[in-house]
């Protein structure tokens, strides 16, 4: 089973927008996913209910598994597994969900605030021992970003020059653009890869970088 975490201790980083489109990534493509919300908010499992309630059968399932609530138990059949984690994950929380995956996800916003607070949880995170061992895959994605601004100039710099336990660079895979697309998403319990096509060209072209990572051997430990 393929499992990827989608984690920034920053709240509003983009954690539940980039999990619930990688989950309908891989449902499209006919995967058997799954979706775990460890988060007491249930953002996640909130967008499987609007699926289900507007799509019915219609679009490709995905299970919902409430991690928060009731641990992480998932079934056999599952290819994909995808991990929401909650805002303000630290210490041991951290190091137990880091555990459970293959792929990490991290999405940054091109702000000061959010930047200053990425330096410091990339730090915690570097020292977990899975991380210094190798034993996890990692990436950082930027968020909402309007292009040109000074914050994602920033934003981009520090981010293509940060390096894991060990001096291996730790790739900047994608910059995915502030879209009201997002917001129609959410709403509809779909991800962007399940408009048609025109519709969310503009963003399925910025997160080609980071889907073709998740699908290939170059996420994987
Ligand atoms: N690229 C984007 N373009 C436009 N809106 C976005 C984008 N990414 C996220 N948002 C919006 O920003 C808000 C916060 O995003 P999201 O809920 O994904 O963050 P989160 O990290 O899961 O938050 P929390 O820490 O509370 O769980 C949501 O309203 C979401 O729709
Ligand atoms: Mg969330």
């Amino acid at each position: 089973m393929r499992t990827i975490l989608v984690l920034n201790a920053k709240g509003g980083s983009g954690k539940t927008t980039l999990a619930t489109n990688i989950a309908g990534y891989f449902a499209d493509r006919g995967d058997s996913v799954a979706l775990a919300d460890f988060d007491v908010q249930h953002s996640s499992l909130d967008w499987l209910a609007a699926r289900s309630e507007a799509w019915g059968e219609q679009r490709p399932a995905i299970r919902g598994l409430d991690a928060a609530n009731q641990g992480l138990k998932v079934p056999s059949s599952v290819d994909v597994l995808v991990m929401d984690a909650p805002a303000a994950t630290h210490a041991e929380a951290l190091g137990a969900l880091v555990k459970r995956a293959q792929t990490i996800v991290i999405p940054v916003i091109p702000s000061p605030v959010d930047m200053r607070a990425a330096e410091h949880f990339i730090a915690e995170l570097m020292a977990v021992r899975v991380v210094d061992r190798h034993e996890v895959k990692i990436a950082t994605v930027a968020n909402r970003a309007r292009e040109g601004t000074q914050a994602m100039t920033g934003l981009g710099e520090y981010l293509d020059a940060l390096k894991l336990p060990g001096g291996r660079k730790l790739p900047f895979l994608a910059t995915l653009r502030a879209s009201v697309n997002y917001l129609k998403a959410a709403e509809r319990g779909l991800s962007i890869f399940e408009f048609a096509p025109a519709a969310t060209q503009v963003d399925r072209d910025c997160w080609a970088p980071l889907t073709r990572w998740l699908a290939s051997n170059r996420s994987l430990p």
